[in-house]
């Protein structure tokens, strides 16, 4: 069975972003896909991640065409399954680290894993609140709210873009093994090529196409 699944893809706004997109999500497998700015990676990702309808082309998440699945499902699916790590972290500022993480830890069914806290540096600031962390603290804590959930889609888009190289080194390591230990996949979206390359399969989204290149 494919994670995910997309099918000759396309997509417009003011002018034609892509088409005859296709590829295939693997269980413990890493895709990413690079390309330069405006070149339509943020949008595919949205499509692939279920929170943008294509133009032309379809989705299938574990098996089944997304655009043929009622309300409830999809929300369930997204709720469960997918992970979606973002620029924007969405945390909710009013709340500290802990609560935020309660929140996805309670909707999923999960459990908070210490160790992920560890493995992230941020055991030590749970306390404190989403608005009193560095950006770099605020974007560790969505990742741990992600992982919480226990997604078997991870959907990231630029996930250490605010971090330094050691630390967006060992977020990534954390992302690999998880995929790994979780029977997971990961989507990621980077203008980083050596970090892109640490990916099983890497593409590039250049003249409306999606090129293999790893
Ligand atoms: N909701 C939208 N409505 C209209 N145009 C949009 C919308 N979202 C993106 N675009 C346009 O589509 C193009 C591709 O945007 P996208 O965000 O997918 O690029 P990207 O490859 O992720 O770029 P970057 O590397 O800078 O993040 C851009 O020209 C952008 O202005
Ligand atoms: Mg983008």
């Amino acid at each position: 069975m494919n994670l995910l699944s997309a099918k000759n893809l396309s997509h417009t706004f003011d002018y034609e972003l892509f088409k005859n997109i296709s590829l295939d999500l693997h269980a413990k497998e890493s895709i990413a896909i690079i390309g330069i700015s405006g070149s339509g990676k943020s949008t595919l990702l949205h499509i692939l991640s279920t929170l943008l309808t294509p133009d032309g082309g379809a989705v299938y998440l574990f098996d089944e065409d997304v655009s043929t699945l009622k309300k409830k499902r999809l929300a369930q699916i997204k709720r469960d399954s997918l992970g979606l790590v973002f620029q924007s972290h969405y945390l909710f500022k009013g709340f500290s680290a802990y609560e935020n993480l309660e929140v996805a830890a309670i909707l999923s069914n999960q459990k908070i894993e210490s160790e992920l806290l560890k493995r992230l540096s941020i055991d030590k600031n749970m306390e404190q609140k989403v608005t009193e962390l560095s950006g770099g603290q605020q974007q560790r804590v969505s990742i741990a709210r992600v992982l919480t959930k226990k997604p078997r889609i991870i959907f990231a888009d630029e996930p250490t873009g605010n971090l330094d190289k050691q630390t967006a080194n060992e977020v990534m390591n954390l992302f690999f093994e998880y995929c790994k230990n979780n029977n997971a996949g990961m989507i990621l979206v980077t203008h980083d090529e050596e970090l892109a390359h640490k990916c099983d399969k890497v593409y590039r989204l250049e003249n409306k196409e999606l090129v293999r290149i790893q």
